[in-house]
């Protein structure tokens, strides 16, 4: 097995499965031309993201990381009308890109960018009193991702989900020694959950268009 393979078998399903409608495609392209990295979650994936939403009956959901707004796309559409997906992105051209895709797809008053570093953006959620969150999905700087699980784990409700993306790298999560801070945090995060009562968590291998890399699916359970 190869990563032609893997593509290939990721194309079938997203032309088979998993259909993206223009509003999608508009955004891939959007971002694309803007020259944004093209990190945006596969569309497998993205469609996991999207009934995991409904699995949960989210209504609230925040996002770590909005890139081009692909995701938050597929989560916002999941939301019930009143349901509302705060996300958030450091890079300020990221965030026009992803809004104005955001609200070519319809989700304006549903999708809030909220353009700054995440850990700086938190204690601005906080005081407005935002949350509890139904479902958090954490795609940004990966050297943080096990800040930001700390801060979401104490803001989510029993029921909800925790989602990492990027934790497996290249399986360099199983390497003790690996001298990347990225995987350091996701080895710590993972660390962490092994001494952590308030979730029964999994993390789960994938291939695809995207490489070889894997996310964490927390579920609180509020013991
Ligand atoms: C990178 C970031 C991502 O969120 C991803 O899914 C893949 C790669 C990156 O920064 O390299
Ligand atoms: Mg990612």
């Amino acid at each position: 097995m190869d990563q032609e393979t893997f593509s290939a078998v990721d194309e079938f399903v997203a032309a088979t499965v998993v259909a993206e409608d223009e509003a999608l495609r508009a955004a891939v392209e959007a971002a694309e031309a803007a020259g944004l990295p093209s990190f945006q979650v596969s569309p497998p994936q993205g469609k996991l993201l999207q009934m995991l939403v409904r699995l949960v009956g989210a209504r609230t959901v925040l996002e770590f990381g909005t890139l081009g707004g692909y995701s938050s796309i597929l989560m916002g559409r999941a939301l019930p009308e009143d349901g509302r997906l705060i996300t958030l992105e450091a890079n300020p051209k990221f965030a026009a890109v992803a809004s104005a895709s955001i609200a070519r797809a319809g989700l304006g008053d549903v999708v809030e960018v909220r353009i700054g570093p995440a850990l700086e953006s938190l204690p601005g959620l906080e005081e407005e009193g935002a949350g509890p969150f139904d479902l958090v999905f954490i795609d940004a700087d990966k050297v943080n991702t096990p800040n930001y699980f700390a801060w979401a784990l104490d803001r989510t409700r029993p029921g909800g989900l925790i989602i990492a993306d990027n934790v497996v790298r290249d399986g360099s999560l199983a390497e003790e020694d690996s001298d990347d801070p990225a995987t350091q945090a996701q080895r710590q995060l993972h660390e962490t959950l092994l001494e952590e009562p308030r979730v029964a968590a999994t993390t789960i291998q994938t291939v695809g268009v995207k490489g070889y890399d894997g996310f964490l699916i927390a579920l609180v359970d509020g013991a």
